[in-house]
């Protein structure tokens, strides 16, 4: 049994249990941050874990990096983001919130990916002469133009003399909007020391950073937030037959290692493209607490523009000399972008279940894949009493140096089993007096509450053989 999950519920839910909070909010939150408790962060590592698995300890083709939040300013008016990354957004004169001109176009059919900020209000225009345009929020008519807002955050690094809103574009420096940029200014560097050869990719995982114009829906979308970026550098060539092998690589990935049914995601093409980018398909989630499917992942064709851009722009030669095929020439890149605070709440929204157990008994439990699962074992004494204690506390040392485990000796088993269902837990482990006496335990199964009586000293095999 499910409810339809709203964003309400997931929302409460994970900062009851000790997964997301939002930030600040002892001064009242701050719109589009938040900050992840102790599950969160075990639930965030190890989809951070299960990604690094596939991206670069499974294959021979792709090495590390961690670059900087911080780049020259350079980087972003060399990539474009100075100039286009914008957002076009409308107020309501009269309740004051603000709405995405394109999420309101979109509502009327009408893409407006990329559309120049006149045409956007020719769009609305017409819908306001016939009475179509309305305030999402309070059905009011009265609504201002589209206004253009460039997503990229301003810093005051290296204290500048001027007032940040004196600074030209070029002397900005900017939190980082995407991580991949980084990635591009140490292409140089990694095909100087890391005897990569095309085709090959860089991967990073770090933290972006943009102003969102609405940051409603929890962590979908947020101004701080986390990406998983790949990019892969190749001969245009191969391109096509390298994009469909990453297309599928990506899309096993989200069945085999996060456990998402496959019926739960969809490929969206993208029609409209980024400056940079010559196609582009999106892997979407079908989220229960947002009505619907949403993009998680984007798998783009980026060109040659990025590394072209900053050759240009810096005056450093970012060629590649192929020796195989005697040529040089600037790779072009086909990435893998995934935010992975976007992926904390796919898994939750999938995993999130509310069982009626019968006789007015009810569960939230999360059906988490084991190996995502925050803790994967909990063991409890049966009673409050010192021996079962003793033995319980040494079973769940020992278990602690394999597994992430928890020790509970609140007492009332059922609230200890609730606990550890609604945190993902897929076993619970009871020492009781026949414990004592058989050195035998019960281990209790998450999903089918099902209970078996093992050995306490195969209960490590055991747990290792269902992870
Ligand atoms: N380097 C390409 C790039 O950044 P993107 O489509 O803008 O492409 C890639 O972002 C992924 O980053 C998205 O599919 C999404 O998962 C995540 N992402 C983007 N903006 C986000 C936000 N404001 N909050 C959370 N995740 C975001």
């Amino acid at each position: 049994m499910n409810k339809k999950l709203t964003l309400d519920t997931i929302t409460s839910f994970a900062k009851r249990r000790g997964f997301v909070y939002p930030s600040s909010e002892i001064y009242g939150g701050l719109a589009g941050i938040y900050d992840y408790d102790h599950y969160g962060i075990l639930l965030k590592n190890n989809i951070q874990a299960a990604w690094w698995k596939s991206m670069v300890f499974e294959r021979d083709d792709i090495v590390a990096l961690d670059s900087a939040i911080f780049t020259h300013p350079l980087t972003w008016k060399a990539s474009g983001h100075v100039d286009s990354f914008n957002e076009a957004l409308i107020d309501c004169k009269s309740c004051k919130q603000r709405m995405r001109a394109d999420h309101l176009l979109e509502k009327f059919g009408i893409n407006a990916d990329f559309m120049p900020l006149d045409q956007i209000n020719l769009e609305l225009n017409k819908l306001r002469e016939t009475g179509e345009l309305k305030c999402q929020f309070c059905g009011n008519k009265d609504l201002t133009e589209a206004r253009q807002i460039n997503q990229l955050i301003r810093t005051n690094l290296g204290t500048p003399t001027k007032e940040l809103k004196d600074l030209t574009p070029e002397e900005i420096v900017y939190a980082r909007g995407e991580t991949c940029q980084g990635i591009y200014l140490n292409f140089k560097n990694i095909t100087d020391t890391m005897r990569v050869k095309l085709p090959f990719g860089i991967c990073q995982v770090g933290k972006a950073f943009r102003n969102e114009v609405i940051a409603r829906q929890f962590i979908f979308r947020t101004r701080e937030f986390e990406q998983m970026e790949m990019q892969y550098f190749l001969d245009p060539e191969i391109m096509n037959e390298k994009y469909e092998e990453w297309k599928q690589v990506r899309w096993n990935w989200y069945i085999n290692e996060l456990g998402i049914p496959e019926e739960k995601i969809s490929w969206k093409k993208h029609d409209k493209l980024a400056h940079y980018a010559s196609a582009a398909f999106d892997i979407q989630y079908d989220y229960s607490c947002l009505g619907g499917f949403s993009e998680v992942e984007g798998i783009h064709q980026r060109g040659n523009w990025d590394l072209s851009q900053h050759s240009k722009v810096s005056g450093v030669n970012l060629e590649y000399f192929d020796q195989k095929n005697n040529k040089k020439f600037i790779p072009h890149i086909m990435e893998t972008s995934v935010g992975l605070t976007r992926l904390v709440l796919m898994v939750l929204d999938n995993a999130y279940t509310e069982e009626d157990l019968g006789e007015g008994k009810s569960r939230v439990v999360l059906k988490i894949k084991p190996s995502l699962a925050p803790i994967k074992v909990a063991v409890f004494p049966l009673q409050r009493d010192d021996k079962l204690r003793e033995s319980a506390y040494n079973l769940y040392r020992g278990l602690k140096t394999k597994f992430t485990a928890e020790f509970d000796d609140s007492g009332n088993i059922g609230k200890m089993y609730r606990r550890q269902d609604e945190i993902g837990t897929p076993f619970c482990v009871t020492v009781d007096y026949q414990s004592l006496e058989d050195n035998m335990v019960t281990i209790r199964s998450r999903d089918t509450m099902a209970q078996e009586r093992i050995k306490l000293d195969e209960v490590a095999n055991y747990i290792s053989s269902k992870l």
